[in-house]
């Protein structure tokens, strides 16, 4: 029997011949993860002897990482906003920087319903109607579901003070999508819909959102080929946004002035060489609307706010 000591040093030497950057961390994570156990565990015990069926998987495992596959799609799972989510090659794997749109989504969410005497959702003029959120492009329903989940343990209860629409024009991703929001018991107050963008009928009969929020495709099309091979397993729809990058988001905006409430406020992320252009895009689509550019926490471009003009020079 082989010890974990000597399968991770073989894997790791596999791993960085075959290209991978991180070819240590993606051995232990992956044997961790065949043997079912944590990875600190698996760094602590080295002499352990692995079983012949662990190391048969193990090294399936190590061939497709091997040939680029990520770690994520192979073990089935990607934590993000310190949940778990089912990822596979139905939906792009979400990302550590998404997570400022799900930050900023909160606190827009809970700064509404603090605005709302009484009774969360028992605003003026509202008649108690939910704040009703979506996220366009929801792909495995990371926005979507992580915000739900934040939100219940804030005590907001979904449906009646908040509700979601999570569209994708992939119906893979969607059903990969309702998949993660039932398995964190955050269905409730969701509704998944396919849709180029948004449904051309918004639900409830037409009425706009108070927050849009939109992790889109922004990849230039003649960047996707430098991506790293990891990106090339992920449905390409979900990373090209054309020439500039650009196409699907100027298609989002060309829709906010109808699905877009009173007071409301777009989020959507963009590419960190984003920072000029894409305001510069609110400004040739909508005219009067203000776009701001937000920092990640590394200080590079990462969300656009958009919001009517008129409604932020009025306070
Ligand atoms: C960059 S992925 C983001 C997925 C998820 N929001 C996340 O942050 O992990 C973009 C998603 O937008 C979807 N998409 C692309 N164009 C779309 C369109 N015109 N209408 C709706 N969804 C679209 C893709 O299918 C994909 O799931």
């Amino acid at each position: 029997m082989v010890t974990i000591r000597e399968t991770l040093t073989a894997a790791t030497e596999r791993l960085r011949e075959s290209g991978s950057e991180s070819a240590r961390l993606d051995a232990e994570v992956l044997l961790a993860w065949v043997v079912g156990v944590d990875r600190a565990t698996v760094v602590a015990y080295p002499e352990a002897p692995i079983g012949s069926d662990q190391a048969a998987r193990f090294a399936s495992a190590l061939d497709r990482r091997a040939a680029g596959e990520p770690v994520a799609y192979i073990r089935e799972l990607k934590e993000f906003h310190g949940l778990a989510f089912g990822v596979d090659r139905r939906a792009l794997i979400p990302r550590p920087e998404t997570e400022a749109i799900v930050d900023a989504a909160i606190g827009e969410v809970m700064h509404r319903l603090a605005e709302r005497p009484g009774e969360a959702g028992a605003g003026p003029g509202r008649g108690g109607d939910p704040v009703r959120v979506a996220d366009v492009g929801t792909g495995s329903g990371a926005i979507a579901v992580a915000l739900a989940v934040a939100l219940r343990s804030r005590r907001v209860t979904m449906g009646r003070n908040v509700t979601i629409l999570a569209t994708d024009a992939s119906a893979d991703a969607l059903d990969l999508a309702r998949e993660n929001a039932v398995g964190h018991g955050a269905a409730d107050g969701m509704r998944f819909v396919e849709a180029d963008l948004l449904p051309v009928v918004l639900p409830d009969n037409g009425a706009p959102f108070d927050l849009i929020l939109a992790n889109l495709p922004y990849v230039r099309t003649d960047a996707i080929e430098g991506l790293p091979i990891a990106a090339s397993f992920e449905p390409r729809a979900a990373l090209d946004g054309g020439p500039d990058g650009l196409d699907v988001i100027r298609a989002l905006l060309e829709r906010l002035p109808t699905a877009l409430g009173q007071g409301g406020a777009a989020l959507l992320e963009i590419g960190a060489d984003q920072g000029e252009a894409t305001p510069a895009a609110v400004a040739a689509a909508l005219p009067g609307w203000r776009a701001t550019v937000e920092p990640d926490l590394a200080g590079l471009p990462r969300v656009l706010r958009v919001e009517r003009g008129d409604e932020v020079a009025g306070g």
